[in-house]
């Protein structure tokens, strides 16, 4: 799993690669910098599935340098708040939406430090930040907790192992790590199975990295070519073979 300091190498590098924008609109079908894995597509089902009305406040749990936060609130004219552990990510985020500094902030901060008031947000969205939650269940706890009587959590999460030695328990949508800890909290939560999506996206992005390669090379960006062909998966990979390693889920939590 990168650490802090990879992001803040990774951020500065596609902050200026070119390379990366064409990479990014090609797999995920804009450019928000994305190193997660949600596409358009996902995040359309997401805006759908919690509702985000003008005015409303959205926070966003690792929100990178802010580029998939801001879209979202251009979207909805929600107000929007994120939080990364990037300090690099953070200022970028801070710099870029000078303009728009009366509905977006953003702010340096760890999953397992940041504390907000109770009831702060009617939305909050963590895609594919929890991972680095040191403790996922008091994680989950506060961002339920943070949530408005009303409001709406979603969490983008793709459970994973590494080889066929690992166990394969933790992959079924109702035995992960985040379902796990909410029945715990006895709080409801639903599911949207997106693995199928999931798949595809993986194995685009093994051919839209391939393609640029020479492109990443030209930039002195053979590090972010590297990162994005080895975390993709070879386009002839069967669904069985893939959902035996991982999936990907959109968990929702009502208040
Ligand atoms: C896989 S990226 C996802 C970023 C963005 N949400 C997206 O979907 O493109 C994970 C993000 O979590 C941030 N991160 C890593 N550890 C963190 C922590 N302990 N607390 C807060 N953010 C963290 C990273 O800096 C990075 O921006």
């Amino acid at each position: 799993m990168p650490d802090v300091a990879w992001y803040n190498r990774f951020y500065i590098a596609v902050e200026q690669s070119p390379a990366y924008a064409v990479y990014c609109e090609q797999v995920f079908g804009c450019n928000l910098a994305q190193q997660g894995f949600s596409d358009t597509a996902q995040l359309e089902l997401m805006l759908n599935e919690i509702n985000v009305k003008s005015g409303e406040r959205m926070l966003d749990v690792g929100c990178g340098n802010g580029r998939m936060l801001e879209y979202l609130c251009d979207r909805t004219g929600a107000q929007g708040e994120g939080f990364d552990a990037s300090a690099v990510a953070i200022a970028q985020a801070q710099k870029r939406t000078v303009p728009k500094a009366e509905r977006l902030l953003f702010v340096t901060g760890l999953l397992d430090e940041q504390v907000y008031p109770a009831a702060s947000f009617d939305v909050v969205i963590a895609v594919d930040s929890l991972y680095f939650s040191l403790n996922l269940p008091q994680t989950l706890r506060k961002l339920c907790w943070w949530l408005k009587p009303g409001g709406r959590l979603a969490v983008f999460y793709s459970p994973f192992r590494f080889s066929s030695e690992e166990p394969a328990s933790g992959l079924e949508a109702d035995d992960t790590l985040p379902a796990r800890s909410l029945q715990a909290m006895g709080v409801p939560y639903r599911y949207i199975d997106c693995t199928d999506s999931h798949i595809a996206l993986m194995k685009r992005k093994r051919i839209t990295a391939a393609a640029l390669r020479e492109r990443f090379a030209a930039e002195g960006n053979l590090n972010l070519y590297e990162n994005a062909y080895t975390e993709a998966v070879d386009v002839g990979l069967s669904p069985e073979t893939f959902r035996a390693f991982s999936r990907r889920y959109l968990y929702l939590v009502s208040q």
